[in-house]
């Protein structure tokens, strides 16, 4: 047997920090906030709560159990973890979803985390101070054409190595520190800037409108449109996103969770840190500010085609109405905090490729670090070379969007027909402190499945039109390559298998 045991998390509050670190992330911050304003606010919210209670909980709890299990054996990746739950040969395929996914997301989302490092820069320095609100947000299409120069280049290749460098830390040494030192920081940051954001009045410091006026617009309930199939995709996604499901990464952290050791509450209590995050402090900074200045139709109008920008298009100049000092501090506090989102979430999608190449192939830890860094600097160059292009979008879409439904679909299957849902639920309530009401028991094995293919169903039309569009050559390029990654990780589980059969390493 091969039972590693040498990697493990240091304590619990560690472990849970580490799992809300890999949740709360550039999603909670900059794509919450525009998914909501661009599919009408209010009418958002209840899809977006449906779909974290009948969706996001239980997949929460079959990614941490499925990762507990497979990692008694040894397992830190999808291919080997499904592969201890059903040993036919599909489930290792199905798993390599796990680790492609975490390539790709990092590919992209490494060049977004790293704008934060630059915009932390230029706040202090006050680069934006005395600028117009065109200029600011002209800085920002400039930075990601690449009109400044090689400095987007710098700052990407900084957060790489940085990230890297905590990889190659290890759990205990790196991860866990990082979200020691990054969530508390983050939640204080973010409740002081929530604050600010909150008590926006009109009149005062340049606002037209009260910062109330978007929390308004977010939170009064809206009826009359809950039942657009479009509005549900986006909440769906959002969910996904958000909790980082779907990918492979809660299965990996959960693989190195001690067998007898609690899920149940420690997946809730990360998951519920994640909504809290997301929903009392995404919201309540981003929105009130950009339409307190702005306005809400002219807010929407920004989110149009796309928006994740929108953070750094129009809180660096709203933050100059504040004087140079508070907004200096602002912009500062206000992109630490994003960058310490980002990196706690691409840690984790580190640590499922590193887990895979030492599980399997015997690379140490530091080895396992750096090609993952090295792979993300091949995979993530055309987001950064090509980003006007369109490359960036169609990494999200594929990777960090269809990939995560797919994936939650069959490891969902899995876990409550083909494991079994006796057995299932057995191994999330072992060890547990707390009971789960069984009611869960009944939504896992029927309901979540049922509602994850409505949502791949519903997101076919989508998914013809795109893929049928090949106008743009380099989104078809940016297409083969995430195939042909698909492909190189397929490839290499296989040689893992055969591997494993002619050393006779089967276990589970
Ligand atoms: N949940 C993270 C966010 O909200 C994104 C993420 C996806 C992190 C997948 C890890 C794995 O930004």
């Amino acid at each position: 047997m091969t039972l590693q045991t040498k990697e493990s998390w240091g304590s619990r509050v560690g472990l849970v920090l580490a799992m809300a670190g890999n949740a709360v992330g550039l999603g909670n911050f900059l794509r919450f906030p525009v998914q909501a304003i661009q599919n009408g606010g209010g009418a958002f919210i209840i899809p977006y709560f449906v779909c974290f209670l009948l969706m996001g909980i239980p997949l929460l709890w079959i990614e941490w159990a499925s990762g507990r299990f497979g990692g008694k054996w040894g397992h830190h990746s999808t291919p080997f973890i499904l592969d201890s739950m059903d040993k036919r040969t599909f489930w290792k395929y199905i798993g390599v979803f796990g680790i492609f996914t975490n390539l790709a997301v990092a590919a992209y989302y490494c060049y977004l985390e790293s704008w934060t490092l630059s915009y932390m820069y230029h706040s202090l320095a006050g680069s934006f101070m005395g600028e117009s609100a065109e200029t600011v947000s002209k800085f920002f299409i400039d930075y990601v054409s690449l009109v400044h120069g090689y400095e987007p280049v710098f700052f990407w290749l900084l957060c790489l190595v940085l990230n890297t460098y905590i990889l190659s830390r290890g759990l205990s040494g790196g991860v866990e520190k990082a979200a020691k030192v990054g969530m508390p920081l983050l939640i204080l940051f973010g409740i002081l800037l929530a604050i600010k954001g909150i008590t926006l009045k009109a009149g005062s410091e340049g606002a037209v409108y009260d910062g109330v006026t978007g929390l308004n617009f977010l939170w009064t309930p809206d009826f009359s449109t809950i039942w657009t199939p479009k509005v549900w995709l986006a909440a769906a996604g959002q969910i996904f996103f958000t909790l980082s499901v779907g990918m492979g990464s809660i299965q990996c952290y959960a693989s190195y969770v001690r067998s007898k050791d609690d899920i149940a509450l420690n997946a809730m209590s990360a998951g519920w840190m994640n909504e809290f995050v997301e929903v009392v402090l995404g919201s309540s900074i981003l929105i009130p500010i950009s339409i307190g200045y702005l306005g809400i139709d002219t807010v929407i109008e920004m989110t149009k085609n796309g928006g994740l920008g929108l953070g750094f298009r129009t809180l660096p100049y709203l933050f100059t109405q504040w004087g140079p000092l508070l907004s200096a501090l602002a912009g500062f506090a206000w992109f630490c905090l994003l960058f310490f989102a980002g990196i706690t979430s691409s840690l984790a999608m580190g640590t499922p490729c590193m887990g895979f190449m030492q599980d399997e192939f015997g690379w140490s830890r530091t080895k396992s670090a750096w090609s993952f860094g090295a792979a993300i600097l091949v995979l993530g160059l055309p987001t950064v070379l090509f980003f006007n292009h369109g490359v960036f979008d169609e990494y999200d879409y594929w990777a960090g969007t269809v990939s995560l439904v797919v994936f939650a679909l069959f490891e969902t299957i899995l876990f409550a027909w083909v494991f079994g849902i006796d057995k299932g639920w057995h191994e999330i309530n072992q060890g547990s402190d707390i009971k789960i009401p069984v009611f869960f028991k009944y939504v896992i094995k029927y309901v979540t499945p049922v509602f994850l293919g409505a949502v791949f169903i519903g997101s076919l039309p989508d998914l013809a039109r795109k893929i049928t569009d090949v106008s743009n050559p380099y989104v078809v390029g940016a297409r083969l390559l995430l195939l042909g990654v698909f492909l190189g990780v397929s490839y290499l589980v296989y040689i893992a298998y055969k591997k494993r059969l002619k050393e006779g390493r089967f276990v589970s």
